[in-house]
């Protein structure tokens, strides 16, 4: 129970109070599951919420509850449809039950960088893909990068194979799965909440995530060091419930969107600033930094080539061609 609390307590960064709603005011909440502070979602929630509360007093009030708090990002869109909550931002990796097409955020070496993803988010293709499971009863309202992910584990890693035979925690996505699966290593679905843990307790041996995760999670204070792969993109789907969103008076609607994307705007690009601050605190806190070769960075991208065909059929080739002319 001791190391449970002290670990919790690392965990645990000061968080923005949450806001006094007043009778009358609308209560706009959101849950997520990173730091409230210090990392890109957490402090883009809190910019949204800031804002909200000042230009739109009297009419709504937003109320944010970082760290799984509340939800963990299953339960989450359940209770987006239920009302419990107004808005979520879940990575794109986690949408799997609702809608295939965001296997395509996941494909391994995809986009070279965050540019590559503001471009994507900012075209047609990118657009519409918000739309994609307005079916289910959700809507994205915009796309909030954090990072690109890379590797840790319990033993250095400078090639693929050096994972052969690990365990590594992954988001709730196939995509991933198969990522892991071609390294001739082994994947296991953990929520967010649980993955300091299981690397504390060896349930797994290793995890992928971005510089602020990582340093906000303290991940690497429980692995061997990190591998700057930049093998995939971490980002968020601002998303909500379409029967909430219409149901708001037009022009309540209106100027919650329009703040929706300033704010979406500047969060992202404050990312790539934030994700160098984190992984210099990382440096700084004694944790070893693994920069692969050109050749080393080759063999990482050979490996997970062959992922990209096992998606293909559910994502659609011409919305990966859209994606990868983002990148130029
Ligand atoms: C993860 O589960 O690793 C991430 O989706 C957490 C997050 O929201 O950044």
């Amino acid at each position: 129970f001791a190391t449970a609390a002290v670990a919790a307590a690392c965990l645990t960064f000061a968080a923005p109070a949450l806001a006094d709603c007043d009778d009358g005011e609308m209560v706009i909440k959101f849950s997520h599951v990173v730091a409230g502070s210090g990392h890109p979602k957490g402090d883009a929630a809190t910019l949204l919420a800031k804002r909200v509360n000042e230009e739109m007093n009297g009419k709504a009030c937003m109320q944010v509850f970082p760290n799984s708090q509340l939800f963990d990002d299953d339960k989450v869109m359940e209770a987006l449809l239920l009302g419990d909550v107004q808005l979520a931002a879940p990575s794109l990796s986690k949408f799997e039950a609702y809608t295939l097409k965001y296997r395509l955020f996941d494909l391994p070496f995809l986009f070279n960088d965050l540019s590559s993803i503001d471009r994507f988010a900012a075209s047609e293709p990118g657009k519409e893909l918000l739309n994609s499971m307005t079916d289910v009863g959700f809507v994205g309202l915009g796309y909030w990068s954090s990072g690109m992910k890379q590797f840790s584990a319990n033993k250095p890693l400078l090639l693929p194979t050096d994972a052969a035979g690990l365990k590594f925690r992954i988001q709730t996505s196939d995509v991933a799965e198969a990522m892991i699966a071609a390294m001739g290593a082994n994947a296991q679905k953990l929520a967010f909440k649980e993955v300091y843990g299981a690397l504390q307790t060896g349930v797994v041996d290793g995890q992928e995530n971005s510089w602020s995760n990582i340093y906000t999670q303290k991940f690497f204070e429980v692995q061997d060091g990190i591998t700057e792969t930049n093998h995939q993109l971490l980002a968020y789907l601002l998303v909500t419930s379409d029967e909430w969103l219409n149901g708001l008076e037009p022009d309540v609607r209106d100027q919650f969107l329009t703040i929706v994307n300033e704010v979406t705007t500047s969060a992202n690009a404050a990312v790539a600033g934030q994700e160098a601050e984190n992984r210099q605190k990382i440096l700084d806190a004694g944790s070893e930094i693994r920069v692969l070769t050109p050749e080393q960075r080759k063999a990482w991208v050979d490996a997970m080539k062959p992922v990209w065909d096992k998606f293909r059929g559910d994502i659609g080739e011409d919305l990966i061609e859209a994606a990868q002319a983002a990148n130029s």
